[in-house]
């Protein structure tokens, strides 16, 4: 069995508790050298044998983790972040299927919740979105047609866009097709590692900001007016609002909830399908 970790964005007590224990046990890591700090590598045991996947082409990574299983010894590849996003599992994946070797994937904290974190900000703000776009702009690897910044951008939503700290100029004016120049705009380069940097701003500041502090890689570009924090508040904890799991407060407030409520898509939110327990009863 070959073990994908999600190494989280950096601090090594982002590593989940599963992971953790998973790289303690390990006889071969393969871990993203460019990426994943030697921090995290701390929760290997001496011994362990490590291979930077940065210097390695997928055949030899493939190699190095299916000697090591016909060995009997236990395998972790090492993603930063969550493995699912820009990790290049799928092909691993692939090629150990072809071998008839079992694997299982342990989630990571991914980078952009990692970024929401450090400024803090809630990336979902009722009133302002409900839609968080992960994406990136074409690097090595082109962008499916139909999924380019600037198309994205048309949604208005949050967006978390990876890999694409190398030309600032070109995401802002991508975003600025569809964006405000006042839209909110940060930026956070290593997230969660002792030199993380946070820089606050718009559209109209961002790439001048991150220009002046130097930020080339391992950052991330998040941007829409949820990162304010002014949303409306939510209908889940407002004290007139019945849900699957707690009853109304305030008088008359059982089934409707509040007044703003009861309009549109929102009437199913705040009345009877979520005092029998929908879905907004059931977020967290
Ligand atoms: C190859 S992708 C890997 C993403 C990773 N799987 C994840 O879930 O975060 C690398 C990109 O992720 C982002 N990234 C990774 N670690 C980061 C961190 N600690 N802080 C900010 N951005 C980070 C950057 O945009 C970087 O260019």
């Amino acid at each position: 069995m070959i073990r994908f970790v999600g190494a989280g964005p950096g601090d090594p007590e982002l590593v989940t508790v599963k992971g953790r224990r998973l790289l303690e046990e390990a006889g071969v890591v393969v871990y993203a050298g460019s990426l994943v700090p030697k921090a995290v590598l701390g929760w290997t045991r001496d011994g362990c044998e490590l291979h930077d996947s940065a210097g390695m082409t997928l055949g030899e990574q493939v190699e190095v983790m299916a000697a090591a299983h016909a060995d009997g010894k236990a395998v972790v590849r090492l993603h930063t972040g969550d493995p699912s996003l820009y990790g290049a599992i799928g092909e691993q994946m692939r090629a150990l299927d072809a071998r008839g070797i079992e694997y299982e994937v342990v989630p990571g904290v991914s980078s952009f919740v990692a970024a929401a974190a450090a400024l803090p900000t809630e990336l979902t703000a009722p009133g302002v979105s409900q839609t968080v776009i992960v994406t990136r702009r074409p690097g090595r690897t082109p962008v499916p047609e139909g999924q380019d910044l600037a198309g994205l951008a048309a949604h208005r939503a949050t967006m978390a866009i990876f890999l694409s700290a190398g030309d600032l100029e070109g995401t802002v004016a991508d975003l600025r097709e569809h964006y405000p120049a006042g839209t909110s705009a940060a930026i956070v380069q290593r997230a969660s590692w002792p030199e993380q940097l946070v820089l606050r701003g718009t559209l109209e500041t961002i790439a001048d900001q991150a220009a002046e502090a130097g930020v080339d890689r391992t950052a991330m570009v998040l941007v829409g007016d949820a990162l304010r924090n002014e949303g409306d508040p939510s209908l889940l904890y407002h004290a007139g609002f019945t849900h699957g799991y707690r009853t109304a407060e305030e008088p008359g407030g059982a089934a409707a909830g509040p007044a703003d409520a009861v309009d549109g898509s929102d009437a199913a939110d705040g009345g009877s399908a979520d005092a029998a327990g929908g879905p907004d009863g059931e977020d967290d």
